[in-house]
C-alpha cells in the first residue's frame, strides 16, 4: 500500500468532517428554527459515513501495512499514531454500547435542560448516572495505567494523566485561594459599572474587527466574523477560518473580549501549514493548546495595560462617554476580581477554581468515588471553600455547564491547562522578544503573532502538547508561571502580594 493512497483516503474523512462543521456552522449562525430535525439527521447521516471510514476494513489494513516502517519522516509517523489511536477508540467500543449511549445521550441533554429550567438536580440525576456509567466502561475498554480518568482525558489533552493535573492544579488551587483571600481583605476595590453605557453593534463591530486586523486574523480573505447565540470558531481547512460573537448595546465587553478570544482559535488555524492538510494533524496539539493561544490573546495581551495604551484612545474617540473613564480606570474595571457562581462569567483569576472543582469531582465520579445523591451537596461545598459563595439552586450550581449531559468528561481541565500553557508560552516570549511590551504600546503585534506561529501553530498536531511545551520551553508543563503571572498582576492592582 502506498501512503499516497492513505493521504487520499485521510482527504475523504477530512471532506466529512468538514461538511459536519460547515452544516453546524450554519445551524448556529443562519438556519430557520424548524430546520433543526432535518439538519439533525444530515449531520447524523454523514457523521456514520465518517465513522465506517475511520473504522473499516481498509483503515485497519493502512495500519498494519505502515506501523513498524522505518525511515517514516516526523510527520507521517504523528499521522499513523493519530490514526491508530482514533482507530482503536472507536473500535474497542462494541457498537450496540454506542448506540445505546448515542440515544442516552440525546435524552440526558434534554433532562439536563429542563432540569436546569426547574432548577431541580433530581430530573437529571438518573441520565447523569447513565452517562457516569458509559464513561466508565468506555475508559475500561480503551485500558489505562493509573487511573480511569486518564482515558477521558487522553481524547481532549492526549497523553495527559490525573497524576500530572493533581500535581499543577493541586498548586494552582492553594496558589488562587490565598491570592483571593488578600484581595478581598484588600481596602482597595475595583468597580466595573463604570464602563455601562451605549454602544452601537456597528461601532463595536468596526473595532473589533480593527483589532483582529492588528492581531493577525485575517478576516478580509480567509476568515469571517459573523453572530451566533455562543461565541465560537470553527473551520474547514486553514483558508477558511470563522469567527463569531454576541452584541450587547449596553456593556462592549461581551462582543470585542469574545473576538479577540475567538480570533486566538482562529490565529492558531489559519496559521496552519498547508503540508498538514490531509494528515489528521491540521488543527492545534490540543484543545488545552488551542485554549492557550485564545486565553493568551483575550488574557494575557487584552488585559494588559499595553495593549489599552494603543487601543483605549480609539474607543475614547468612538465612544465619547468613556472621555471621562481614564486609563487606570478602564485598566482597573476590565480586571476587577469578583467570585462568583458562574464559571463563563468568572475573572482571570478565578475562573481556573471553577474549573479545579470540576476536575475533582469528575475525577470522584468516574472512579465511583463518590455516590451521585452527594453530587449537589459536595459541589456547593467546593464552591463554599475555594470561593466562597454558595449557589442558592441547582441551575446556578451544579446544573450550569451543559459538559455532563453530553457525556463530556475529562473536557474540563483543558480551560485550565490553555491559561498555563498560556502563562508558560508567555516567560518564554518574553525572553526571546524583550521588547515585546514596547511593540504592543505602538499597536505592532507582528512579532507576537510571528512567534507564536513559530513556535506553536505552524507544527499542528504533531506533537503532543507535552512534547511541545517541553520543544518550545525546555520544560514541563507548570503552574508557576501563571502563578508568578497573577501574582504580579493582582498584587499590583490590589496593593496585595
Ligand atoms: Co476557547
Amino acid at each position: 500500500m502506498e501512503l499516497t493512497e492513505l493521504k487520499e483516503y485521510l482527504k475523504k474523512i477530512e471532506y466529512l468532517n468538514s461538511t459536519i462543521s460547515l452544516l453546524h456552522w450554519d445551524s448556529m449562525v443562519n438556519m430557520p428554527k424548524e430546520a433543526m430535525e432535518y439538519r439533525s439527521e444530515m449531520i447524523g447521516y454523514l457523521a456514520g459515513e465518517s465513522y465506517k471510514l475511520t473504522t473499516s476494513e481498509k483503515m485497519k489494513a493502512f495500519i498494519d501495512s505502515f506501523t513498524g516502517m522505518e525511515d517514516l519522516d516526523l510527520i507521517t509517523k504523528a499521522m499513523l499514531e493519530n490514526i491508530t489511536k482514533e482507530y482503536q477508540k472507536a473500535t474497542k467500543i462494541p457498537e450496540a454500547e454506542f448506540v445505546q449511549y448515542e440515544i442516552d445521550k440525546a435524552l440526558s441533554q434534554s433532562a439536563w435542560e429542563e432540569g436546569k429550567k426547574k432548577k431541580d438536580f433530581s430530573i437529571f440525576k438518573p441520565h447523569l448516572a447513565k452517562m457516569i456509567a458509559a464513561n466508565k466502561k468506555f475508559s475500561e475498554y480503551w485500558g489505562f495505567v493509573d487511573n480511569k480518568y486518564d482515558g477521558l482525558l487522553d481524547l481532549y489533552e492526549p497523553g495527559m494523566t490525573t497524576e500530572r493535573l493533581d500535581l499543577v492544579f493541586g498548586e494552582l488551587r492553594e496558589a488562587l485561594v490565598d491570592l483571593l483571600r488578600n484581595i478581598q481583605n484588600s481596602d482597595r476595590k475595583t468597580d466595573d459599572a463604570i464602563l455601562k453605557g451605549d454602544y452601537s453593534i456597528d461601532s463595536q463591530r468596526k473595532l473589533g474587527e480593527a483589532i483582529l486586523e492588528k492581531l493577525g486574523y485575517d478576516f478580509e480573505t480567509r476568515g469571517r466574523i459573523d453572530v451566533s447565540a455562543h461565541p465560537f470558531t470553527t473551520n474547514f481547512g486553514n483558508k477558511d477560518v470563522r469567527i463569531t460573537t454576541k452584541y450587547n448595546t449596553a456593556d462592549f465587553r461581551p462582543a470585542i473580549f469574545s473576538l479577540i478570544h475567538e480570533g486566538g482559535h482562529g490565529i492558531y488555524e489559519q496559521n496552519i501549514p498547508d503540508e498538514l492538510l490531509g494528515t489528521s494533524l491540521a488543527t492545534g496539539a490540543s484543545m488545552g493548546m488551542h485554549e492557550s493561544q485564545s486565553r493568551f490573546y483575550e488574557n494575557v495581551l487584552r488585559k494588559s495595560m499595553e495593549f489599552w495604551s494603543y487601543f483605549y484612545p480609539k474607543f475614547q474617540e468612538t465612544y465619547p462617554e468613556l472621555e471621562r473613564v481614564d486609563l487606570k480606570s478602564f485598566y482597573q474595571a476590565i480586571n476587577c476580581v469578583e467570585p462568583s457562581l458562574i464559571r463563563i462569567d468568572a475573572d482571570e483569576l478565578t475562573y481556573s477554581l471553577h474549573v479545579i472543582i470540576r476536575y475533582e469531582m469528575e475525577k470522584l465520579l468516574i472512579n465511583g468515588d463518590i455516590l451521585i445523591d452527594d453530587v449537589p451537596r459536595l459541589w456547593n461545598e467546593k464552591y463554599k471553600e475555594y470561593l466562597g459563595v454558595t449557589p442558592e439552586n441547582d441551575a446556578e450550581g451544579v446544573l450550569q455547564d451543559v459538559h455532563w449531559s453530553g457525556g463530556d468528561f475529562g473536557y474540563f481541565p483543558t480551560y485550565a491547562l490553555g491559561n498555563l500553557y498560556g502563562a508558560q508560552l508567555f516567560h518564554k516570549l518574553k525572553e526571546d522578544l524583550p521588547d515585546w511590551n514596547h511593540q504592543v504600546e505602538g499597536g505592532d503585534f507582528s512579532s507576537i503573532t510571528k512567534w507564536l506561529r513559530e513556535n506553536v501553530h505552524q507544527y499542528g498536531a504533531t506533537f503532543k502538547p507535552a512534547e511541545l511545551i517541553r520543544k518550545v520551553t525546555g520544560e514541563e508543563l507548570s503552574a508557576t508561571y501563571f502563578i508568578e503571572y497573577l501574582n504580579n498582576k493582582f498584587g499590583k492592582l490590589y496593593g496585595v502580594s
